[in-house]
Formats: structure tokens, C-alpha cells, sequence
């Protein structure tokens, strides 16, 4: 065990799975280990290296920005918060307003707020999520989370969530119960094995929510900036929700939440607040990678490049039916569904050895969350070092 593997393990509360792989740097989705390995980077942090690694256009923001301010405080003005918000508001075409936080837990508790403010007058209170959601780790969006392994250990968890199968069985619950107030989902559900919502459901839904006064929120913490292929999932969806929560991609690696509602005069100053929310760093970042990515999706290159990434990803799937049962996702938030679970543990240690990084989601789906910015060479060097693994699995099995 190298020094920096004991110190972690010595020090570091052990939260997670830990890889010891020891990463130095980067460029776009190409990252390199302490002796200079090259790997194809398809999990951008989880969904957060919105612009790859190293991109030079948040390089220089964010140093130009550290020459000045860093942060001061929510108190006073902040010129990149206020021009984030307005560009956040523009791309997403909705009429709404927006409160900054630091991640998508966060974002999603300030819906989680909203909701209830919202429902103070008339008694309701209630919030409806999906089974196989994934809102955050907090005590009140762990509560919120529709998967039961989530509700262990740290209870008493806040009252008022209730879970449902699907969407139309949301529906049916917010029917039969009087205390209902909103319905929370993740369009593209991310940790729950990247399953899109059917379109006809979601329509239901927002239908059902507009006519009975019950707050659609949807968690747009893994589906928003770009990874859909569109500004918002929302977008694809063609609706209105009342509430969506962004964080990961927003700041390209800089924590940054952001919790946007058309209840625009919702709060009242000390309702809600946050030290770190939208300083100068993270909205400067926030800044950078809209300009970056509205100008890459102007130029249809991200088009582009989501439609060669999705023929390679069939590709492989289909060459590999030993293996794979189906595709999944929109845009670059793409799943494989494997035969199971050992399948995925297997083929994300083949890939690793191979140099191309993948991720699981839920029991037995492979993750694919590139960079927004990933090139069709890097693209396609991953995708050659994946059937590589492939190969190699499909040997023993
Ligand atoms: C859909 C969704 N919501 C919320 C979260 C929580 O975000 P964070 O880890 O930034 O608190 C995540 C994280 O994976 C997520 O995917």
C-alpha cells in the first residue's frame, strides 16, 4: 500500500467504495494516473465535468475571478450570481426565479421548502416521490429518496413522504389523499438505473399537478446542463415544472446548486439562506460552462457528438448480447442494462484495467455520464477499449 492509499484509509471516514487509482490531471475526457496512464474518462465526476478536464475557458474564469473575489456574502451584491440567474432563467424559457446552494442535496431541500411553504395555507404538506428515486443524503432528501435501503440507520426521519411505483400510480395517490402538495421526480432517473420516464406520463402528470394545484418538481440534479442533449430534460419533455433543481454539471467541478421556481415571491428574506450559495467562484464557473455549452449546442456539435456516442453505444451492445440486454438514457446520460449484477462489477474492472471509466447505476446497469464535451475521438478510443474488455469477458463467461 503506497503512502497516500494509508493516509486516505487512516483519515478519511470510509464512506465509499474507494478506487486507488491515484489520478493527476487531465485534458477534456482524457485523465492521467501518477505514471502517466491515459484513461477515457465516461463518468466526468459523476456528471460534474460538464466541460472535461482542464478546459481553458473555465481555467481562466475561474483564475481571473480568484484575482478579485472569491466570495464576501449573500449580504451584498454579487454581479456573476445575478447574471447566472438571469442566463439560467433564459435558457430554461421558463418565467422563474432562482436560489444558489453548493449541490444537489442542498437544491433539492430548498424544493423540499418551497413545497411546504407553498402548502402552509391550506394544510397540505404531503410530497410524493418514485420508488428508485435518488434525491440526496441528507435526513430530509434521504427521506425523499423512494428506495427503502435509504431509510436505514438515521431515522427519525421529517413526515410527509409518500412513494409511489410509477407516475401514473402518483397520480392515483395524490387522488385518493387530501394533504398532497407536490410531486418530486428525476425525469432521467440517474441512481435508479438511468430509466427515462415515458413522455405520455409525464404529460399526465404535469396535466394532473396544473389542474388539482399540486407542485411538479423535477430533480434535474444528474439530467440538467446539457447531458440530456437539450438545456433542461424539462425541455425534452415539452413541460412546465414548478420547481427543478440543478447542480453537478452547472459549475463544471465548482460546487454550485441551484433551485429555480415559477413561485417567484415564494420566500421572505431569513426563510432560507445559504453562506457559500452563488459566491463569486462557483457563479463565475456557472457562467463559463453556459456560455461554453450553449455555444457547442449552437454549433450542433453536441448533436453531433450525442448521435455518434449512442451508434457506438448500440454497437456495443449489440455485438455483445452474451453480455447486454438493452440501451437506455437520452443524450449523454446513457445506461446499458447487463444480463446482472455480476455482469456490470465484472465489466467496470475489465474496462478499468483497459483504461476506459464506466459507471454502475442501480442493480445491473452500466452509467455513461462523458463529459458534455467529449470529441468523437475520445469517444471512440473509449468505446475500442470497451470491447476490448469485452472481449476478455466474453472469453470466460
Ligand atoms: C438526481 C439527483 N438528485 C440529487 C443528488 C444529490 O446531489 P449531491 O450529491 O450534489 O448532494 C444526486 C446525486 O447523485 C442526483 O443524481
Amino acid at each position: 500500500m503506497d503512502n497516500l492509499e494509508k493516509i486516505d484509509k487512516d483519515y478519511i471516514l470510509h464512506t465509499y467504495n474507494r478506487d486507488h487509482i491515484h489520478f493527476t490531471h487531465g485534458e477534456n475526457a482524457k485523465i492521467y494516473d501518477n505514471n502517466g496512464k491515459m484513461y477515457i474518462d465516461f463518468t466526468s465526476g459523476i456528471g460534474v465535468n460538464s466541460l472535461g478536464h482542464n478546459n481553458k475557458n473555465l481555467v481562466e474564469a475561474i483564475s481571473s475571478q480568484a484575482s478579485k473575489l472569491l466570495h464576501l456574502s449573500n449580504i451584498f451584491l454579487i454581479e456573476p450570481q445575478a447574471k447566472l440567474a438571469k442566463k439560467l432563467v433564459e435558457l430554461s424559457t421558463y418565467k422563474m426565479r432562482v436560489f444558489f446552494s453548493n449541490s444537489g442535496l442542498e437544491a433539492n431541500e430548498c424544493a423540499i421548502k418551497i413545497a411546504r411553504k407553498y402548502g402552509e395555507s391550506t394544510n397540505r404538506f404531503e410530497i410524493i416521490t418514485l420508488k428508485n428515486s435518488f434525491h440526496g443524503r441528507s435526513i430530509a432528501t434521504l427521506k425523499a429518496c423512494g428506495q427503502d435501503k435509504m431509510h436505514k440507520h438515521f431515522a427519525p426521519f421529517p413526515d410527509g413522504f409518500l412513494y409511489a411505483e410509477n407516475i401514473y400510480d402518483a397520480i392515483n395517490l395524490a387522488k385518493k389523499r387530501k394533504n398532497v402538495i407536490a410531486i418530486m421526480i428525476e425525469l432521467i432517473q440517474g441512481e435508479g438505473g438511468i430509466y427515462a420516464m415515458p413522455k405520455e406520463e409525464v404529460k399526465s402528470l404535469e396535466y394532473f399537478c396544473k389542474n388539482n394545484d399540486v407542485l411538479l418538481i423535477v430533480d434535474e440534479v444528474q439530467s440538467g446542463i446539457y447531458r440530456s442533449g437539450e438545456f433542461l430534460a424539462s425541455n425534452i419533455y415539452k413541460i412546465t415544472p414548478d420547481v427543478i433543481t440543478l447542480a453537478k454539471g452547472l459549475g463544471g467541478g465548482i460546487p454550485i446548486g441551484a433551485t429555480m421556481t415559477n413561485k417567484i415571491d415564494i420566500f421572505e428574506t431569513s426563510d432560507h439562506g445559504s453562506t457559500f450559495g452563488g459566491n463569486f467562484l462557483s457563479s463565475v464557473a456557472g457562467l463559463c460552462v453556459l456560455d461554453t455549452l450553449e455555444s457547442f449546442k449552437k454549433s450542433n456539435k453536441l448533436n453531433a457528438n450525442i448521435e455518434y456516442f449512442s451508434e457506438q453505444l448500440e454497437q456495443i451492445c449489440n455485438n455483445n448480447k452474451k453480455i447486454f440486454i438493452d440501451v437506455s438514457g437520452i443524450g449523454f446520460m446513457r445506461g446499458i442494462k447487463t444480463k446482472n449484477d455480476n455482469l456490470v462489477s465484472m465489466v467496470i474492472k475489465k474496462a478499468k484495467e483497459n483504461q476506459v471509466l464506466i459507471l454502475k447505476s442501480g442493480n445491473a446497469t452500466l452509467r455513461f455520464l462523458p463529459p458534455i464535451t467529449i470529441t468523437q475521438e475520445e469517444i471512440k478510443i473509449g468505446f475500442k477499449r470497451l470491447q476490448n474488455a469485452l472481449n476478455e469477458i466474453n472469453q470466460d463467461i
